[in-house]
């Protein structure tokens, strides 16, 4: 049995994570840390939880008591000022923040617009994309939680690009997002009478997730041109990613279907599907939904989750469950997610 501090635990997806270790089988102890609503009761800001959730404190981010393993879910910059001491004194630690997402400094640099302080950890932590079963979480106590539209997107191309990226002549994302994935700060652009019944893309090529992607694909030696844009959707939550791949050469639907299947054939929580995801099927899910379409030399892949869950908590979940060796789909299966509809 563990202990868990969920740092930044009043937040969109803090609060998932504490929904999930709620219910997790070798949780033993819970403590939920904010910045703005330390001292306040869990129960005032989240009365969904009341009678669910038995520690309703909600602690100071500067008085960490000990715990096994901190999950981090704050915002950018915000894990650089504690991440290194917990590390130092041997915790697990998983951040669901950008961080440590990316393994150089100077690209950290470039695109968060931050000094980063810790480079060492770059080096030493794990990108934790949990359905990517061939990882080795044994070499480090850090993981980087991957972000939510790179979860979507490079779940539904690392099959492609592992075993076709020398006929690959370029690549194009064009994904969605509800707004949740803003977190729960105000800002006027994600008013109700902004949204609603409007759609517009945004920071288009300079998405900080557009190099965490290119960081994964590359690994695989893939240097065709890719291109990725981002566009806000008037929903609460989802992620939806539709990639299209132009070919060399003709390759059949069903050979890159089987690849798909092979290579997500220990991954309980990838499903391959005969149409087009819905986000529907996903959200309050950790699935990752994905869809392979092939025509000619044209190749078009959907994939659609829930981000706030595969995208960020129920990845960190995930993360922690391999992390020390266990079932990775404790707490994300008939958990009772759907119980508290929250985000
Ligand atoms: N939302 C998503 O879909 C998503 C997906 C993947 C990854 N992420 C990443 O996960 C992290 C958390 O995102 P979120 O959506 O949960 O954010 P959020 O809803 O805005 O919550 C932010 C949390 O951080 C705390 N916080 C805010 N400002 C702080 C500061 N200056 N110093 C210390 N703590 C501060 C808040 O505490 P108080 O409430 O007590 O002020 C709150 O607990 C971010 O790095 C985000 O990029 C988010």
């Amino acid at each position: 049995m563990i202990s868990v501090g969920i740092i930044g635990g009043s937040g969109y997806t803090g609060k998932k994570l504490v929904q999930f270790c709620n219910s997790h089988p070798f949780v033993a102890e819970l403590k939920v840390y904010g910045n703005s609503t330390a001292g306040q009761n869990l129960y005032d800001l989240f009365p969904e939880f009341n009678n669910i959730v038995n520690n309703s404190i909600i602690n100071s981010i500067d008085n960490l008591s000990e715990h096994d393993v901190y999950f981090i879910a704050l915002p950018h910059g915000e894990a650089l000022k504690i991440v290194p001491q917990l590390i130092n004194k041997g915790k697990k630690v998983i951040d669901l923040g950008g961080d440590y997402r990316l393994d150089s400094k100077d690209e950290y640099e470039l695109w968060y617009g931050k000094k980063h302080t810790s480079p060492e950890l770059l080096n030493s932590k794990i990108y934790g994309l949990a359905d990517y079963q061939r990882l080795d979480y044994s070499t480090t106590d850090l993981i980087a939680n991957p972000g939510c539209y790179p979860t979507a997107t490079i779940l539904s191309l690392l099959p492609f690009v592992d075993s076709f990226v020398d006929d690959i002549l370029t690549v194009s994302t064009v994904a969605y997002s509800g707004t949740s994935g803003a977190g729960k700060s105000p800002k006027q652009e994600l008013l109700m009478s902004e949204m609603h019944g409007n759609v517009s893309a945004y920071s288009l090529n300079k998405h900080r997730h557009q190099p965490e992607i290119l960081q994964m694909l590359r690994t695989f030696e893939f240097d065709s041109p890719f291109s990725f844009s981002t566009h806000l959707l008037p929903i609460a939550v989802g992620i939806y990613a539709t990639t299209s791949i132009h070919l060399k050469n003709i390759i059949s639907e069903n050979e890159i279907i089987g690849k798909y299947k092979s290579f997500y054939s220990n991954s309980p929580f990838v499903r391959i599907r005969e149409v087009p995801p819905q986000l529907n099927w996903v959200v309050d899910t950790n699935f990752c939904d994905i869809n392979i379409s092939v025509k000619d030399k044209v190749l078009i892949i959907t994939s659609a989750i829930d981000n706030l869950i595969k995208g960020a908590s129920g990845q960190a979940i995930q993360n922690m469950n391999i992390l020390f060796g266990w079932d990775e789909t404790l707490s994300l299966l008939n958990n009772g997610v759907k119980n508290v509809s929250v985000y």
